[in-house]
Parts: structure tokens; sequence; C-alpha cells
């Protein structure tokens, strides 16, 4: 097997896979990024710009639901390492319409797995990481946190097929012993966040002057992660990690929903002083069909199994979020008003 790392990256145009290809390509290691990817309305080529002529770095546009062109990446490329995190991803589109869940997150995973699989009989696979979320456990109530043993207990469609993919992953180690590794994290924020999310979606109409949605009363929890911290650690796990093991990712960072957006209107007030102040616009509406209460995680496995800590602090990576979005409006632009279907197939044809 080849000393270089050729990892393959699904879903590498999305907004933690794109973060992983800039944390690996930035290192100094001996490696080859493949990108395989459907571009969705969540995928965007510019995430990846920056390595668009990297001789290290390649895109390849793939719907990995799509069985024969993902077991025939077996005979197109040389790959030792898989990174899946390829996913319908928002809870309230999988309220609206489960079905693409079950297929990409399940069928697709099973896809992937077969990949894997094949590659393992070749003698070519070293690990393959699975990026999940602590979702699959369901919610805790006010104390507490979720553990590599707390039992299953998902409670939206997401959260089930992102289940039903973890059991899929981990039943590849039991039968076929692939070198399969499982992360479950939680809620992460930063850079090329799409603005559907939570984070994103508040300091973009912030921007704009629109309201702000917040959910039934704003009292639920969740626990932010910084996406960069977050890559760091599955880089760190794809070469320390335990096969057939799983680790949760968190930053004991739990915020009410509130909190965050009453943090985001102050901040604004500062970076953006027109619209103040930001909060007039809070709006609090209907809350989530099957809304979980809160989420946290007990990183202590991964703390002292893998060696790894986060490097950045919220109250600096928060700020660092919203100063991207400012520095970035054309991203967001395009996304917001459409345009960003066309730039996908522009940067397609130049990509191949
Ligand atoms: P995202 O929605 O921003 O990106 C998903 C990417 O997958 C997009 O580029 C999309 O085009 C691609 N994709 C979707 N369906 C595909 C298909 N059929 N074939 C190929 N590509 C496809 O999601 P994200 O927030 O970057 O999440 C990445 C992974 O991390 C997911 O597996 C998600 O479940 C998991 N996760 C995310 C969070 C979070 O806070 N964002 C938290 C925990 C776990
Ligand atoms: P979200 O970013 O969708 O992530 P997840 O549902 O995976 O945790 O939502 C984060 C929290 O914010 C969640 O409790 C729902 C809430 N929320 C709002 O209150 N308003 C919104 O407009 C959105 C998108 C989310």
């Amino acid at each position: 097997m080849s000393k270089q790392r050729n990892i393959l990256v699904t879903g590498g145009a999305g907004f933690i896979g794109s973060n992983f290809v800039h944390t690996l390509l930035e290192s100094n290691e001996d490696l080859k990024v493949t990108v395989v990817d459907k571009l969705t309305y969540a995928g965007n080529l510019k995430n990846l710009e920056r390595w668009l002529n990297d001789k290290r770095f390649q895109f390849i546009k793939l719907d990995i639901t799509d069985k024969e062109k993902v077991l025939d990446l077996a005979n197109q490329i040389e790959i030792n390492e898989i990174a899946h995190f390829a996913a319908e991803s928002h809870v309230d589109r999988s309220i609206l319409g489960p079905e693409e869940f079950v297929k990409t997150n399940v069928l697709g995973t099973f896809y992937m797995l077969e990949l894997g699989k094949k590659l393992f009989e070749m003698n070519s696979l070293r690990v393959f990481l699975h990026v999940s979320t602590d979702e699959v456990f369901g919610t805790l109530g006010k104390d507490g946190a979720f553990t590599e043993l707390t039992p299953y207990a998902p409670n939206s469609p997401y959260s089930a097929s992102k289940a039903g993919s973890d059991h899929l992953v981990r039943s590849y180690f039991h039968t076929y012993q692939l070198p399969v590794i499982t992360t479950n994290c939680s809620n992460n924020y930063g850079p090329f966040h799409f603005p559907e999310k939570l984070i994103p979606l508040m300091i973009l109409n912030c921007l704009q002057g629109k309201s702000l949605p917040v959910y039934g009363t704003g009292e639920n929890i969740r626990d932010w992660l910084y996406v960069k911290d977050h890559c760091l650690a599955i880089n760190l796990v794809m070469k320390k990690g335990k096969f057939g093991e799983t680790y949760n990712i968190g930053t004991r960072n739990e915020k009410t929903n509130l909190e965050i957006v009453n943090l985001i209107c102050d901040l604004m007030d500062k970076k953006h002083p027109e619209g103040k102040p930001h909060r007039n616009l809070i709006k609090f509406v209907k809350d989530r069909p099957g809304h979980d209460f809160r989420y946290a995680i007990d990183p202590k496995k991964i703390e002292t199994e893998i060696g790894w800590k986060p490097i950045y602090k919220f109250e600096v990576a928060i700020e660092e979020t919203i100063d991207w979005y400012l520095n970035n409006k054309v991203w967001w632009e395009e996304i917001i008003s459409g345009q960003y279907n066309q730039y996908y197939e522009l940067q397609y044809k130049e990509a191949n």
C-alpha cells in the first residue's frame, strides 16, 4: 500500500467536508485528496475554489446512491483512506421530505461501505471514517451528556437515517473486518456553513434586516463545536483511532438558542451598526415538530485515548465566523439569490 495518503472525501463540497479538505491540504502531509460530491443545493464548488488547480486535488461530480459509479471508483483512482461526509444534513428538510435522507444517508452509506469492502479486498484500504452526529442519541434533559455508550434513540428522520448508517458501518467491521471508525459530533459552526442552519441564518438575516426566527421559547440547548477543531479531530482519529470504535467529538460548549441569537445580535451591533439594535429582529415562531431539547457531548474518550483537544475559544471563533460572512458577501449572495447553481455548472465544466 502506498505510503502517501490518498484520501477520498465524500461530501467535500459541503460545509464540514470542505473545511476538512482545507485542513488536509493546508497541512504539510504527503497526500492526495479526491472529493466526490453530487453538488446538491448544499454543495458548492466555490468552497473548494482555491484547490481546483492544485495537483494534489481532484473533484469528481458523483451521486453516492449511484452504485455502479461508486464501485467503479476502485478501478479509477488510488484510494487508501475514505472520509465519508456526504449526507442530507438539515433536520427541518428531513421533516418536510424524508425520502432523500433515507436514500443518501442510508443507501449512499451502504454503497460507500461496499466500495470500502472492494478496496479492502484489493488490499488498498487503511481506514474508513464515517462522520455522524450526536443526534442519533436522541434528546437529553437538563443533566448529563452523551457518551459512546449512550443507547441510540433518534427522533427526527434525519437522525434516524444517520443512526441507520452508523449501524451499517458497525456491521461492516464485525462481519467483514472493514477498518471503520465512526465519529459522532455536536453542532458545528464556522466558515462555509450553508445559511439554512441557525448560526449562519441569523448572521445573514441580521445583515439583511430580516426577522430572526427562534423556534418555540429558544430554551433548547446545543453544544457548539468550531468546524476547524472538528476537522483536526477527524484527521487525528483517522490516524490514531481504533477500528470498530466510535468517538464523540465536542467541546463542552452548551448554549441555549436564545443565548446564541442574542450574542450574534450584540456582535452585529458592533460590526454592522446600521441595523442596531439587532435584538429587535428576534421573532419567536412555531416550534419544530419533535424538537430535541438538549444535546451535550462528553468528549473524554477522544481526549484521553486520541489526545485531541480543541484549540479555538468559542468567543474568538464565533467572531471569526461572523467576520467570514461579512468578508464573503459574494459567496452568500450567490447562494441566497439562486445564482450558485449556474456557478456550479460553469466551474464543473472548467474543472473537467
Ligand atoms: P452539508 O449539507 O453542508 O454538506 C453535505 C454535502 O454532501 C454537500 O456538499 C452535498 O452536495 C453532498 N451530498 C448530499 N447528497 C449527496 C449524494 N447523494 N451524493 C454525493 N454527495 C452528496 O453538511 P455538513 O454540515 O457539512 O455535514 C457533513 C456531515 O457531518 C454529514 O454527514 C452530517 O450528518 C454530519 N454532521 C454535521 C453536523 C453539523 O453541525 N453540520 C453535526 C453533526 C454531524
Ligand atoms: P439547526 O442549525 O437546524 O441544527 P440542529 O437542528 O441539527 O441542531 O438548529 C439548531 C437549533 O436552532 C435547533 O434547536 C433549532 C433552532 N433553530 C431556530 O430556533 N431557528 C431557526 O431558524 C433554525 C434554522 C434553527
